[in-house]
């Protein structure tokens, strides 16, 4: 659980570091804002490239710069995600998903639903996470 105004924090700077994203091809802008257990918060943005598939979307971007800045003991509070034109539902991709669910035990996830932004908890939206084990 966040306070309602750390919720409305993670949300603005969603939408700051949205209007950092290059995006030339999607023209589709996505910002992402996480709150980490150390109360610190990370953002990120989609990177487009010529080669389509090298892109990166906006919350791998916020992830891995959390884990760069923490280290590998890094954990996830929350994640808030935006778009700009702010689309009716911007969710996390399968892959983020997977990526969040690396970092953070069913936590909040924040995004855009109509005019309002909606909490969903991570495991409502990625069931039977992949896990390693041998
Ligand atoms: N995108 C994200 O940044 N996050 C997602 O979860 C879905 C899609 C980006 C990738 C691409 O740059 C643009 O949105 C259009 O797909």
């Amino acid at each position: 659980m966040i306070s309602p105004e750390m919720r409305q924090t993670l949300i603005q700077k969603a939408e700051e570091i949205a209007l950092n994203s290059y995006s030339p091809y999607s023209e589709f802008k996505v910002g992402c804002a996480l709150l980490t257990e150390t109360n610190q918060i990370y953002t990120g943005t989609n990177v487009e490239n010529a080669s389509y598939g090298l892109s990166i979307c906006a919350e791998r971007s916020a992830v891995f710069s959390a884990v760069a800045k923490e280290g590998p003991d890094m954990q996830l509070k929350a994640v808030a995600i935006t778009s700009v034109p702010r689309s009716h539902l911007t969710s996390p991709c399968g892959a983020c998903r997977q990526v969040i669910a690396e970092f953070g035990k069913n936590i909040p996830v924040i995004f855009p639903n109509g005019s309002t932004y909606i909490d969903v908890p991570l495991e409502e939206l990625l069931s039977y996470q992949f896990i390693l084990s041998v």
